[in-house]
């Protein structure tokens, strides 16, 4: 009988390992574009947990500069609360609303599309400031899309439209309901996970709520989804110091994978968020850390942020949801994108300024020609053409941060970015 058990248990252990490696080879690679995308240039990348990815519009490059900011969009302050106390409202306030709005600037009968819609804080925000625009809302949250389907009862049929799924997912869900691509004048991105989403006692999102190590945005809309608890449970050492490292960026990811493995040999599965935080939380000797601006974050917020980039497939949905997004704007239409994490907005950067992914540095055209000459490589007039077709236009070349005001009335948006482009006539 305890033989059978056991075998039992390896079993599942097997085919839940299985169903995370599949789970690990496609999420590193940037996806490959559905057919009615026209990404014919998003190269993929490499086979095996290389989380580096080569090809134009993709992911990372470990050459590209950036900073190591803020890269939690959840309250970092540690404020440990038992389930009990743990409140289920709606609220989440939306971000740097007045600059999204300048820069969508919605007229009457104008079509739109939120494609993270939430608590519909931006969505609400463009119809009050035009009651005549349109708005489909996009959102791979259940609890979301529920929310819109109430928002939808408030307006003329037709006017709100809602779609459950993610951003990859959209060419579909548009087309059953009758969007065709080049006819969007505006979509907004405002990546990340919602307010609601950490502060259901539930889903596993929040440091500072023990629950199930869950994660999943979709909230097991499909069953074979992996879940944070697969995840730690399951992958090797040096699989979870490369997520840790590549989505936590956590200089101490090594360590915190050997704690994770170990742990799982003494306690036989790690299924809460608590203690997983306690197993990192033993690694450092301070428990508590600060960041450039002096705030207070949790040892662990780095290693549950890379877990839940990585349950997602965050990065490589943002990628493919500005492929999708170019393709249903108008030339013209608008996009603009708001991030919380460094990783997220070198998307937006490179698709907006039209910077190849594996380049290291940003190149001016200039520079990119004297390279090709340099390097002997045949001076070719079409090649130089596509370098010089610009897809999108950058509507300012800095990135746009919240104001002071903003940040004291509302702590999450301090990390946030917006960057917002055009896209181009001439294509
Ligand atoms: C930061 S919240 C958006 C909040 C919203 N702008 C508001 O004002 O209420 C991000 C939302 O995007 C959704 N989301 C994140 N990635 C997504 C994806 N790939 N596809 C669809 N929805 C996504 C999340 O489920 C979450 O509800």
């Amino acid at each position: 009988m305890a033989l059978r058990s056991w075998c039992m248990k390896k079993a599942f252990s097997y085919s839940c390992l299985f169903t995370i490696r599949r789970h690990l080879f496609s999420v590193l690679p940037i996806q490959k574009p559905s057919k009615t995308q026209t990404c014919c240039h998003v190269k993929t990348v490499s086979g095996k947990l290389n989380l580096q990815i080569t090809g134009h519009n993709g992911i990372c490059s470990d050459s590209d500069v950036h900073h190591i900011s803020d890269n939690s969009d959840e309250d970092l302050s540690y404020s440990p609360r038992s389930v009990e106390d743990s409140s289920e409202e709606i609220k989440h306030v939306p971000v740097m609303v007045k600059k999204v709005l300048e820069v969508l600037n919605p007229q009457q009968g104008q079509l739109f599309i939120d494609m993270t819609f939430g608590a519909g804080g931006h969505t609400k925000a463009i119809l009050t400031e035009n009651p005549e625009a349109r708005v489909v809302c996009v959102d791979r949250d259940p609890l979301a899309f529920s929310y819109a389907q109430e928002l939808a009862k408030s307006y003329k049929p037709g006017q709100v439209l809602t779609c459950l799924g993610k951003f990859s997912e959209t060419p579909q869900i548009l087309y059953q309901l009758g969007i065709t691509p080049g006819s969007v004048d505006g979509i907004l991105f405002d990546v990340g996970a919602s307010s609601m989403q950490y502060d259901q006692s539930n889903r596993g999102f929040s440091l500072s709520r023990d629950s199930p190590l869950d994660m999943r945005m979709d909230q097991g809309r499909d069953p074979d989804s992996v879940t944070a608890m697969d995840v730690v449970n399951h992958l090797s050492v040096q699989e979870l110091r490369d997520i840790i490292k590549k989505y936590g960026e956590d200089h101490i990811a090594n360590q915190i994978a050997h704690a994770i493995v170990e742990a799982r040999y003494v306690m036989g599965k790690i299924t809460t968020t608590k203690q997983l935080a306690e197993v990192i939380e033993n690694v450092f000797e301070e428990k508590i850390l600060r960041d450039k601006l002096n705030r207070k974050s949790h040892v662990a917020t780095r290693t549950f942020q890379a877990l839940r980039i990585f349950v997602n497939n965050e990065l490589n949905e943002i990628n493919n949801g500005l492929e999708v997004a170019y393709h249903y704007l108008k030339p013209g239409g608008v996009c603009v994108g708001i991030s919380f994490h460094s990783l997220e907005d070198r998307i937006f950067k490179r698709h907006f300024h039209g910077i190849e992914m594996d380049e290291a540095k940003n190149l001016s055209v200039k520079q990119k020609s004297r390279m090709m000459r340099d390097h002997h490589q045949k001076y070719d007039k079409e090649l130089i053409k596509i370098i010089l077709k610009k897809r999108w236009i950058p509507v300012s070349k800095k990135v746009t941060t919240p104001e002071e005001e903003e940040v004291l009335e509302n702590p999450r948006s301090r990390s946030a970015k917006l960057r917002a482009a055009i896209k181009s006539a001439d294509v």
